[in-house]
């Protein structure tokens, strides 16, 4: 069978086409360690969340030597807490959950970034390098003052970091 040079030429070009779009679709959902949620999330009641060891303060607690936990409650249309004051060059994990609608947590300029789902804990962990001030914005559409919801992160130099104890 003869196949013209052309469609031959074609036939090459959407075959690399294909195999490039399915490279890049499998980079996109494993590469750049990015975690999806799935079902083996850990679960919460969001009508309860001040029953939640973690959720009843939202806050910074200091679970190690360099290293912190930060719980966040995401609502219409803020965090709680307003500001988030960790050391730098510390391990920090973000537990986020919502407790009406979908929302997310993405810290401005860095890759952290997550949804947050009304039920489920999103968690997320990241190095601190050097001091710094960083947004915190909703990137899921949530009602009428998604463009208003905010917070903000503070790495602060390690002798100037101090946990406001209650
Ligand atoms: Cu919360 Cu948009």
């Amino acid at each position: 069978m003869n196949i013209h040079t052309y469609e031959k030429f074609w036939l090459a070009a959407s075959m690399v086409l294909i195999v490039g779009f399915i490279l890049t679709i499998t980079y996109g959902a494993v590469g750049l360690g990015i975690a999806m949620i799935d079902d083996s999330s850990p679960t919460v009641d969001p009508d309860n969340l001040d029953e939640h060891p973690g959720f009843a303060d939202p806050g910074v607690e200091q679970v190690g030597e360099n290293e912190y936990e930060v719980h966040v409650i995401a609502v219409q249309f803020a965090y709680f807490p307003n500001e988030i004051v960790v050391p730098a060059d510390s391990t920090v994990t973000f537990h986020v959950t919502s407790e009406d609608v979908i929302h997310s947590f993405s810290v401005v300029g860095t890759n952290a970034n997550t949804m947050v789902i009304p039920g489920e804990v999103a968690s997320l962990t990241v190095e601190t390098d050097d001091p710094g001030e960083y947004g915190i914005l909703c990137n899921e559409y949530c009602g009428v003052g998604h463009h208003d919801m905010e917070a903000r992160l503070v790495v602060v130099p390690q002798d100037e970091f101090e946990l406001e104890v209650e």
